[in-house]
Formats: C-alpha cells, sequence, structure tokens
C-alpha cells in the first residue's frame, strides 16, 4: 500500500509487541513517519536504531524515537503497547491492577502532547484499560478504543482457511467479545465465500461439524497461551494485527474490523469495551449497530459484558 501522506504514527512501549508493531507498520508503510516512545532510553534507542538501520529495504517511512515525550508530538495515531505481559499459564486480566495504574499515569501525559491522536490500547487486558482510559481522559469512545479481537478473528480465519482448503481472506467471520477467555465466534453469521460455514465443503475439505467448530474456537480462544508458553510471548501477529488497524484509521478507510471502544447500549451492553464489528476511519471505531447475534451469541456477549464490568468496577 502507499504511504500516507505526512501521516504519524506513535507506538508506546519499545518491548516486543511494540518494536513488532513499529516493524510491521515500516514495513508494511503504514504511516509516513513513525515514533517508538518508552520510558527506558537505552531500550527504546536501540530498537530505533535497529529498526532505522533497515530502513533502506523498506519503503519511504522513517522511524524516531526514545524517551522524550517530545517524540509523540503531532502523532495522528497512537498505539499503547506499554505494561506488564502475560507470562506463561497468566491470563490477560490478572494484569489489570499493574497495567491499570500504568494507564492512568500515562494517558494524561500523552494526551497533552498528541491532543488530536486517536488512540488505540494493545496493552491487556485491553479491553478494561480501554474503559479507564477512556473515562480518565474524557476522549469521545470513538476516538479511543482497543485492538480487541482484531488478532482473534485473523487466528480464526486462518484456521479455517486451512481447514476449508481457502485462502485466509475469504473466510468472513469474527469472534467478537473479550480479547480474552470470554470470546466468541459469530457462528451465525459465519461464511466461506458466500456458503455459511457448516454448508462448505471441498475436494479433500468434507463438511466441518458443530463440535469441531466449537474445538476451532477454543483453540483461537487459547492460542496465546500456546505461543507464550513456547516462547515467552506473542509479537508478530499482534504487530500486524495493530498495523493494521492504524492503516484503516490513516486511510479514512471505513474498513470493518472487530475493535473494541467503550459500548453504548450495543444490544444491551453499555460502559463496557467490548469487541464488536466496526467501522474504523479517520475519525476512531464506531460499532455497527445492525450485527445481529442469535440468542445464545447474545447470551455469551453479556456474559463476556458482565465478566468485564466486573474487573474495571474492582478497578476504579
Ligand atoms: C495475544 C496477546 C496480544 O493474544 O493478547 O497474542
Amino acid at each position: 500500500m502507499s504511504v500516507i501522506e505526512n501521516s504519524k504514527l506513535t507506538v508506546v512501549g519499545a518491548g516486543s509487541v511494540g518494536s513488532s508493531t513499529a516493524y510491521a507498520a515500516l514495513i508494511r508503510g503504514s504511516a509516513r513517519h513513525v515514533a517508538l516512545y518508552d520510558i527506558a532510553t537505552e531500550r527504546a534507542e536501540a530498537e530505533v536504531l535497529d529498526l532505522a538501520h533497515g530502513t533502506q529495504f523498506t519503503g519511504t517511512s522513517d522511524i524516531i524515537g526514545g524517551s522524550d515525550l517530545s517524540v509523540v508530538e503531532g502523532s495522528h495515531v497512537v498505539v499503547i503497547t506499554a505494561g506488564a505481559k502475560q507470562n506463561p499459564g497468566q491470563t490477560r486480566i490478572e494484569l489489570a491492577g499493574t497495567n491499570a495504574n500504568i494507564m492512568k499515569s500515562m494517558m494524561p501525559q500523552l494526551l497533552e502532547v498528541a491532543p488530536n491522536a486517536i488512540y488505540v490500547i494493545v496493552t491487556n487486558p485491553c479491553d478494561v484499560l480501554t474503559v479507564l482510559a477512556q473515562e480518565a481522559t474524557g476522549l469521545p469512545p470513538e476516538r479511543i478504543f482497543a485492538s480487541g479481537t482484531v488478532l482473534d478473528t485473523s487466528r480464526l480465519r486462518w484456521l479455517l482457511g486451512q481447514r476449508a482448503g481457502v485462502s485466509t481472506s475469504s473466510v468472513h467471520a469474527y469472534i467478537v467479545g473479550e480479547h480474552g477467555d470470554t470470546e466468541f465466534p459469530l457462528w451465525s453469521r459465519a461464511t466461506i465465500g458466500t456458503v455459511p460455514i457448516l454448508d462448505w465443503q471441498a475436494e479433500g475439505h468434507p463438511r466441518m461439524s458443530v463440535d469441531e467448530l466449537d474445538e476451532i474456537a477454543v483453540d483461537v480462544r487459547d492460542a496465546a497461551y500456546k505461543v507464550i508458553q513456547g516462547k515467552g510471548a506473542t509479537n508478530y501477529a499482534i504487530g500486524l494485527s495493530s498495523a493494521r488497524i492504524v492503516e484503516a484509521i490513516l486511510g479514512d478507510e471505513h474498513a470493518v474490523m472487530p475493535v473494541s471502544p467503550v459500548l453504548d447500549d450495543f444490544h444491551g451492553v453499555s460502559g463496557v469495551a467490548l469487541s464488536v464489528p466496526s467501522i474504523v476511519s479517520a475519525s476512531g471505531a464506531v460499532p455497527i449497530r445492525e450485527t445481529t447475534f442469535d440468542a445464545h451469541e447474545l447470551e455469551l456477549f453479556h456474559r463476556s459484558a458482565d465478566a468485564l464490568r466486573e474487573v474495571a468496577d474492582a478497578l476504579r
């Protein structure tokens, strides 16, 4: 894709997720200018140098960064990845206390230097932190949202594509709800091309059963645990997902993505950030109210909302 003129992305946090987001953004040309900010000066400067050393081989994007807040100035999009990460076996929710404090102290400072930016929260638990950050900043809900289940949706599409013998981009299916243990797929609307998921069959790819789809949903839900068990973190796929969200914003694409803004009476849910298919553009993310759930999906959606509301309430 072509680089959007004069666009600036700042990634906050130079850990493995933040650095991978900056790397993906440079390679994809997601923004003309990329900045990487972290309070850990040496780490931030080293990551920036390493990334800058490769820019002969990327597009026209450039990279700066460090621990001085001035690097964030003029950002159109700020992606927040700073904070503690999951250890093997730990849930995202277990990070809530530590990362809520980081978020509360950091957000006002960022907003001061980048008052007009769209904020994308990647730090976990991203849905809960989005509610706290939205409240702390008073930003309109469309301007601050979590990356949510964009990544989980990509994991789902990859698994289904493999199973069905089609490319990932031909799978139309969404994971919604929490980016975490209560997430679930909207199977009632899932298709391959135009064919409902349960009807799909192809040479060497027999029909899928409801039980098999349930197993795939569990694999998606637990995917990060598996990666963290093996390598200590997830970084590439979340980096790519974040860069893709940035492009939809900077390009004013009006792309449909399952991001997570604070909801206002979405199927009866308010005051909680949960991923639902939303329109992502230069003004941020707006949930698509026409998205329909069947009765079971609605129940799961409310269960996800109740679980997250409880965590956010405990942190206020
Ligand atoms: C994951 C982390 C980013 O799902 O939550 O990979």
